[in-house]
């Protein structure tokens, strides 16, 4: 078995693995070693190396002889154009940009926040950061000001570049409102904006602090890519924890460039040249890993798509660009074709296109339901191959290795572990659990290159949040089993973060911004079964004793409250006014124990219960809701 060789061999020797892929990138200097130990148990892999991840994305392809190799199609239905932009015109735009950055006084080490929608500009603008050693935290379109505010705050970023808009289905956002009000909340002064002006929506420039795309370019001299050390931050991206306050995973520049590397022959199996396509967004770590950065560093062709799986202009939106682009791997989250099959459930619209390039369909960012995958086998014909990872890890945990050798697909499971992965499955007390069993899901130390090296200027936090519970581990936050065959199934989160459509967010957070409100008392958030999403938040809310506000009124506030300072993507609609929670003796809110009245799954009583007849008014509160069954 190949996979089985090649995972011993990273076994065997993990620094002889890693330095061995590490000849595939281009160095200014080359590591003379791998892994740093010295710091342990914080690790640093090809420290003393010189690299640039812009160089290696675009310039070193040029130079290769693939300038005229087609580097980005971006495709949107939304406004109806496709375009391209070769190599050697990525190479252009990013030097120019980075000119203009490096002129307007950023420099290595700097923050640049990016806030834009699905546009080539927006990989430009990252791999722009990239060339001259500014770490870019880009921000979903779909988060709100306050959201923005707060990393603003907590990366202290010189500049923002931003979009006048963003275009959903039916409805254009504009987004400088927002980037406006984040400035004006943010406790941190950035020095200037850079914005790029849509047609769709133009907007209004303060002169002096926001600066036109094209015009703050004109006549810059080109900025040639700076060296910086391997363990340099290649990027800030936050991602919601337990709190309100989100973690900003750093990445590391030199394990990003090896292990995105690696990936693409031996996950997404394909070579350079070839066309790959991940349907997400760049606010999230599969845009950053597979819409931006691995594709292109591998020397293939990103497809960067502004639309949806539906309604766009319909079902088989996905089935045309896959034809159009001739897409050999195509990525996206299992909720994207749960709203594919709620629209098309034949998937008819299949039959309109040809579709023979594709070789295989890979889905991550939420657990892949049998349904869906069992659909997507049958409508398109090629291998459905589910894999589970994080932002904190930047790329696959556990996967298919289709490129090494395409194991055989086992539904429910993301397969088996990747070479720079050690999965342990274990109970509270750190050991591990027999096969088959349920357990917390966490990683041998080191992680592999690429992986989080710490949080933000949070390396306490980094401590507390994932290497406490388990000395000599990674917690992953998840939880799982492993089989007989070394197939993991991951289950559940451990924690409160909660996966909606694929995207990452906290009911902690929620909760945080319901108890501000002056009528509510008590609150929680819950994550709760939805057949599209996956998971949508549900919230309860406990009254003021004498507020004279009717609970509908409250209710109405607390949706436009979790929208406003979350933002749409949030997509917090369903919520009761409940007279008590249900709680242990101690206190402690019994959240699972609601999760499952919500969902109609079955569940003890808790023996350690305050008072159970409480449980009754969750189910009474949750059937208006359209939960807790028939
Ligand atoms: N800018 C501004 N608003 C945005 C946004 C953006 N970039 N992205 C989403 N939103 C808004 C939506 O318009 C929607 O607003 P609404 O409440 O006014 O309708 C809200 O945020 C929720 O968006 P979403 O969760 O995407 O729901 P949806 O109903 O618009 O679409 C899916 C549902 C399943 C079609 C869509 O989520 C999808 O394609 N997901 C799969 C792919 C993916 O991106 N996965 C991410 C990680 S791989
Ligand atoms: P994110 O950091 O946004 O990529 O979210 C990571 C979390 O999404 C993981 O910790 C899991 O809870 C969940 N997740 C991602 N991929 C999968 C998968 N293939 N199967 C199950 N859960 C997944």
């Amino acid at each position: 078995m190949a996979y089985a060789k090649i995972y011993k061999s990273w076994q065997d020797d993990p620094e002889a693995f890693w330095m061995a892929e590490a000849k595939k990138i281009d160095w200014v200097k080359p590591p003379s070693y791998a892994l740093d130990i010295s710091r342990a148990p914080l690790y640093r892999w090809f420290a003393d190396a010189q690299v640039n991840t812009c160089h290696n994305a675009v310039d070193r392809h040029v130079k290769a002889g693939r300038g005229d190799q087609v580097a980005i199609i971006h495709d949107s239905p939304i406004t109806g154009t496709v375009s391209r932009m070769t190599f050697a015109e990525l190479k252009a735009a990013t030097a120019r940009l980075a000119g203009a950055l490096r002129d307007k006084g950023i420099a290595k080490g700097d923050r640049v926040i990016i806030y834009m929608p699905m546009v080539p500009e927006a990989i430009v603008a990252m791999l722009a950061c990239a060339r001259i050693g500014a770490v870019h935290s880009v921000v979903f379109g779909g988060f709100a000001a306050h959201e923005l505010a707060v990393r603003i705050d907590d990366a202290t970023p010189k500049a923002i570049i931003g979009a006048s808009c963003g275009l959903e289905p039916g409805r254009t956002i504009a987004y400088k409102p927002l980037i406006d009000g984040a400035v004006e909340q943010a406790k941190h002064k950035v020095d200037f904006t850079i914005i790029l002006q849509r047609d769709q929506l133009p907007c209004d420039l303060t002169p002096g602090f926001d600066h036109d795309w094209h015009a703050v370019q004109e006549g810059v001299a080109p900025a040639a890519c700076v060296p910086v050390a391997g363990d340099h931050p290649a990027y800030i991206l936050y991602t919601s924890g337990t709190t309100g306050a989100p973690k900003g995973v750093v990445r590391p520049t030199a394990g990003h460039l090896v292990a995105l590397n690696w990936t693409m022959k031996n996950v997404y199996n394909v070579d350079p040249g070839d066309v790959f396509w991940a349907a997400s967004d760049v606010g999230w770590v599969v845009g950053h890993s597979y819409i931006c950065y691995g594709p292109l560093i591998h020397g293939n062709t990103t497809v960067v798509f502004e639309g949806k799986p539906v309604g766009t202009p319909d079902a088989g939106t996905f089935w045309r660009v896959i034809q159009d682009h001739k897409v050999k791997s195509f990525f996206t989250a299992p909720t994207a074709f749960r709203a594919i099959k709620r629209d098309d459930p034949k998937g008819e619209l299949i039959g309109d296109y040809d579709i023979s390039s594709l070789r295989a369909l890979y889905l991550a960012g939420e657990r892949a339901d049998p349904d869906t995958i069992i659909w997507a086998q049958k409508i398109m014909g090629v291998p459905v191959y589910d894999h589970w990872w994080q932002t904190e890890t930047g790329a696959v945990i556990a996967g298919n290795p289709a490129g090494i050798e395409a194991l055989p697909v086992k539904i429910g499971s993301p397969t088996v572990a990747m070479p720079g992965y050690d999965i342990h499955i274990l109970d509270a007390a750190g050991q591990d659990m027999p096969v088959g069993e349920l357990g917390a899901i966490a990683i041998k130390l080191p992680l592999p290159p690429g992986t989080l090296p710490t949080l933000w200027n949070a390396e306490d936090r980094f401590i507390k949040s994932y290497l406490t519970t388990f000395p000599g581990y990674y917690e992953t936050g998840d939880a799982g089993r492993l089989d007989e065959d070394g197939y993991l199934y991951v289950m559940a989160r451990t924690d409160d973060v909660i996966n909606v459509a694929g995207h990452r967010l906290s009911t902690g957070a929620m909760e945080e911004i319901l108890s501000n409100h002056p009528d509510v008392a008590e609150c929680a958030v819950i994550g709760v079964s939805d057949a599209l999403k996956g998971q949508l938040p549900m919230g309860f809310v406990c009254t003021n004793k004498g507020t004279t506000r009717s609970d509908d009124e409250i209710i109405a506030d607390c949706i436009r409250m979790v929208r406003d300072e979350i933002g749409p993507v949030a997509a917090f609609k369903l919520i009761a006014v409940v007279d008590r929670l249900p709680k242990t003796r101690s206190g402690k809110i019994l959240r699972r124990t609601m999760v499952a009245i919500a969902d109609n799954a079955d569940f003890k009583v808790p023996a350690t219960i305050d008072d159970p007849a409480v449980l009754d008014e969750i189910r009474a509160a949750v059937k208006p809701l359209g939960y807790g069954g028939t």
